[in-house]
């Protein structure tokens, strides 16, 4: 068999070269679905993609990988919120920007993540002390299958750290199309996290937070239009009450963080970092001097070379703490998703 023809290295941050057979750029849910009936009848994989920032391809995709570029911004108000409601595949930061020039303020700390906001609720976005969840309100869903739009309550999103229903039930089968957010036209700035904490809540702005935000995120992570990567290769680990006690008290200086249920979040960037690892290079990919939860393509990387470092990370880590780390990184195979886990075993 011939190599697929068409380049994915602009398609994703990491920058890797890899290439499908087909790209197919929809900028309408129906789009989506006249492609999803062609790979059907086919028999080719189909991979629904934003903007590549939490994919790994890790070999050539045998099928079609669809853009979804469905565009639009709509704002409404209520007595109290202003109601967005925004197709898939506008640009997250872009959306951020687009609120604080109409005086809409809500998004300001989620500044500079990047993707569209179609793939926002999937692992339910967060960043210096807000996610998704507190401000969406609903997500529309195309169901490939019956070429219905069903449109779920952010409740029946489930959404968690890092999860939601569209990395369990919801994950094959269904396109987002898109996401309502409800912004509290009462804004409550969120300062919990960072140098945001040195804010004073009585002055502060929006437009404060959002170049706050900006600047923390520009000191420590790298720009993919630059250095590719996609953000924390790893989730920040939760372990139990019980666990966190026990590697406190060999390392009392680990960053941990309470969740409402008694588990325990720790800092796998710290994790990593205290086991030497920041600036480790393997082949072309490399863990990044700023940040060592991010791992970049440091020279011309191969998908192998960032799975042997992830490999690496995580066995020394393992061994190091009795924590084993699990990829935020979606890893994408020749005909779909891969277990990372599996993967980097
Ligand atoms: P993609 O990578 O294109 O897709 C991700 C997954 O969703 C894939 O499995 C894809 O098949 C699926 N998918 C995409 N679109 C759809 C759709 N319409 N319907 C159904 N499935 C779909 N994340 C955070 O939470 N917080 C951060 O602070 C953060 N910082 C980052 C910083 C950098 C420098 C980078 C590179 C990444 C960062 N990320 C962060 C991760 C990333 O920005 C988010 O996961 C983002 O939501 C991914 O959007 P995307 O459009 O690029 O998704
Ligand atoms: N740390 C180190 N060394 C490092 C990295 C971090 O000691 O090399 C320590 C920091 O000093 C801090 C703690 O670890 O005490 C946490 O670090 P940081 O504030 O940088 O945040 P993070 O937990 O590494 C998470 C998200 C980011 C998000 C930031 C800000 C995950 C997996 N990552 O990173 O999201 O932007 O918080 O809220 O939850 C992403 O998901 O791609 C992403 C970038």
């Amino acid at each position: 068999m011939s190599s697929p023809a068409f380049s994915l290295k602009k398609l994703h941050t990491f920058a890797i070269e890899t290439r499908a057979e087909k790209i197919v750029y929809a900028e309408t849910p129906q789009e989506i679905l006249a492609a999803w009936r062609e790979c059907h009848q086919r028999n080719l994989p189909f991979l629904l993609l934003g903007e590549g920032s939490n994919v790994l391809f890790l070999e050539a995709f045998s099928g079609v990988i669809v853009v979804n570029r469905i565009k639009g911004i709509a704002i409404t108000e209520s007595i109290d919120c202003w109601h967005l409601e925004v197709g898939a595949g506008e640009n997250w930061h872009g959306l951020v920007t687009y609120t604080l020039q109409q005086n809409i303020a809500g998004l300001e700390n989620l500044a500079l993540i990047p993707g569209c906001v179609g793939s926002s609720p999937i692992q339910n976005i967060g960043a210096y002390g807000v996610e998704i969840k507190d401000i969406c309100e609903w997500v529309e869903i195309l169901e490939l299958e019956s070429g219905q739009i069903k449109r779920l309550t952010a409740a029946e999103c489930q959404f968690g750290y890092r999860d939601s229903i569209f990395k369990h039930r919801l994950q094959h089968g269904y396109a987002i199309v898109s996401v309502g957010f409800s912004l509290p036209k009462q804004w409550q700035p969120v300062m919990s996290y960072g140098d945001l904490t040195k804010m004073d809540a009585a002055t502060v702005t929006p437009q404060q937070i959002f170049d706050a935000v900006c600047h923390m995120r520009r000191s420590k992570l790298p720009d993919p239009a630059l250095t590719g990567n996609a953000g924390s290769f790893f989730k920040n680990p939760v372990i139990t009450a019980e666990q966190a006690a026990s590697l406190l008290a060999t390392f009392p200086a680990a960053p941990h963080y309470p969740q409402s249920n008694g588990d325990v979040k720790l800092a796998a960037g710290w994790l990593i970092d205290q086991c030497q690892l920041k600036g480790y290079r393997l082949g072309g990919a490399a863990v990044h001097q700023q940040q060592a939860l991010v791992l970049i393509n440091a020279e011309e990387a191969s998908a192998a070379d960032v799975v042997a470092l992830a490999h690496e990370i995580r066995q020394r880590v393992g061994k190091k703490f009795n924590v084993w780390l699990e990829p935020e990184v979606r890893f994408i195979g020749a005909d779909g998703e891969k277990n990372a886990v599996e993967v980097i075993s």
